[in-house]
């Protein structure tokens, strides 16, 4: 049983795809991670996330020790990461882990961008998760805030939107929500509401597939 959460940054889907995964007693791989990873080796290299060969090398050859690293959740490593995303090669390069990811026995939650639509467009559930704009740039803030990050409310949201834009913008797999997935916003509900709504929802798509849940 795979369950595709895909949704823009700060709408809640990390907290939501591990919440679902505790319930359904699922491996859970937080693919923005892969992405960070990538844009983080960049970085650590000294080269600009346009570069398309490096980047797609990068992809190729991710240190997976970066993959826990104490920058990965930086506002300017998420600014790397959705550059190194749009290359193709990247896309390419990080497609088969998360596919093998997702082909475990007994399935997997993952979530990402193109969960729904590329990576795994047979999922037995699909969500989209979404938020307005402000109430993402809030929650954003107050977690920056919370690892010492001293940037404007102002400043994040600016950063959201211009990731929101390349990450909805760019050909190669872009920011979609699938047609069978199920539009969940949290701008107005509480963690606990918005893993009440995701578990009905994934229970709604697993009735109209026949499956059972756990
Ligand atoms: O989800 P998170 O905010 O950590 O993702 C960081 C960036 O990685 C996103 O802005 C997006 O550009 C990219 N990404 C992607 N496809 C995914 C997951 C993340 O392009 N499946």
């Amino acid at each position: 049983m795979v369950i595709a959460v895909d949704g823009p940054a700060a709408s809640g889907k990390g907290t939501i795809a591990r919440a679902l995964a505790r319930h359904y007693g699922l491996p859970h791989l937080d693919t923005g991670k892969l992405y960070r990873a990538t844009g983080l080796m960049m970085r650590l290299a000294g080269q600009p996330p346009e570069d398309t060969a490096a980047a797609t090398q990068a992809a190729e050859h991710l240190d997976p020790a970066l993959l826990d690293a104490p920058d990965l959740m930086s506002s300017e490593n998420a600014r790397y990461a959705s550059i190194v995303s749009a290359h193709p090669g990247v896309r390419a390069a990080l497609l088969a882990r998360q596919q093998r990811f997702a082909g475990q026995p007994g399935g997997a939650v993952l979530d990402g961008r193109d969960i729904g639509t590329i990576i795994c467009p047979g999922a037995a559930a699909k969500l989209f998760v979404t938020a307005r704009p402000e109430v993402r740039a809030g929650r954003r803030h107050r977690e920056l805030a919370g690892n010492g990050d001293s940037r404007s409310l102002a400043e994040v949201l600016a950063d959201i939107e211009a990731r929101d834009a390349r990450d909805s913008q760019r050909a190669a797999a872009p920011l979609l929500r699938a047609p069978d997935a199920a539009l969940l916003d949290t701008s107005d509900l509480g963690i606990d509401a918005a893993v009440g709504q995701a578990i009905r929802l994934v229970e709604e798509a697993l009735a109209r597939r026949g499956q059972h849940s756990a």
